[in-house]
């Protein structure tokens, strides 16, 4: 493990489009590249309906912020055209075509010094895998398939043993604490692959609501809030900045303040990293396809 500690800027669900609040997209215009961190990761919902006006004002910010470090960007659930292709009956492409055009990658791998960070699809829209017996997670749900989770244990496998392994997921991995929702279907079967793949971190969103959590008191979880109107409960928007060194991954939340139209730092939680050697887990074979 490097002794330099690497930090991530991490947001979600901007939902460019009516309910985006420009107040915060301006204010993390001029705050992001103030906070000396290596990279900016956005887990999903750049959009509200897949729209191109949307997708645009979306590209637009994330070139702004790329002028200052890299960004690595994934698609969530409003990002897709799911409705060109309900269970999958069209193929998987044209869902994600027009998300492709303006964002290229539905799973990019970033490489930064000290740190990789993998994009791992979870948004399917109305797909068999993510399907609940709660109507109200048609085309809401995802789900991770055991392919995603051994495509990323791959790519950590092959990374310098020193990196910071960082995966970046829309949907929530963690119950929301005010939803009480999981963003994904099977969820157990979900948390047993991802502490597999040997990440030292998860950067997910979805909740509309922030949270700093373990999976099995092992593997720290960042979930981000939203920059839009659609907070959980009203409460204010929240974003977090995740630092990672040799002994603990660092969530530190910075909520938004309204009246001053500025974020403040706010909570923070430390998780302790496990001592010793970097342990490999082999992830072939895993689960089934969901
Ligand atoms: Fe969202
Ligand atoms: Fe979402």
């Amino acid at each position: 493990m490097s002794l330099t500690p690497v930090t991530i800027v991490h947001i979600s669900d901007l939902h460019f489009g009516g309910y985006a609040d420009l107040a915060q997209i301006e204010a993390l215009d001029r705050f992001l590249p103030t906070l000396g961190a290596g990279a900016t990761v956005v887990s999903g919902d750049l959009s509200q309906r897949a729209r191109h006006g949307e997708f645009q004002a979306a590209h637009a910010f994330l070139q702004r912020l790329r002028g200052h470090m890299p960004v690595l960007v994934i698609p969530g659930n409003h990002d897709i055209e799911w409705w060109k292709s309900p269970f999958g009956a069209f193929g998987a492409a044209v869902k994600y075509a027009k998300y492709a055009r303006y964002f290229g990658d539905l799973t990019p791998v970033l490489e930064v010094p000290g740190a990789i960070i993998a994009g791992a699809l979870s948004s399917y829209g109305v797909a068999f895998g993510s399907l609940t017996w709660n109507l109200r997670d048609v085309a809401v749900k995802g789900h991770l398939p055991a392919s995603e989770t051994t495509r990323v244990g791959k790519v950590f496998a092959h990374a310098p043993p020193d990196a910071v392994r960082i995966l970046a997921v829309h949907h929530n991995v963690l119950r929301g604490a005010l939803s009480h929702r999981q963003g994904l279907a099977d969820w157990r079967s979900v948390w047993r692959r991802l502490r597999a793949t040997g990440a030292d971190v998860v950067l997910c969103g979805h909740d509309h609501h922030e949270g700093a959590g373990q999976i099995e008191g092992t593997l720290a979880v960042s979930t981000s809030g939203t920059h839009s109107f659609r907070t959980r409960g009203g409460r204010p928007s929240v974003f977090n900045l995740v630092t990672i060194d040799e002994r603990a991954v660092r969530i530190q939340h910075f909520r938004w303040e309204s009246a001053g139209r500025r974020f403040l730092q706010s909570d923070a939680t430390a998780f302790a990293r496990p001592p010793g050697p970097r342990v490999t887990v082999s992830v072939a074979g895993g689960e089934g396809e969901p």
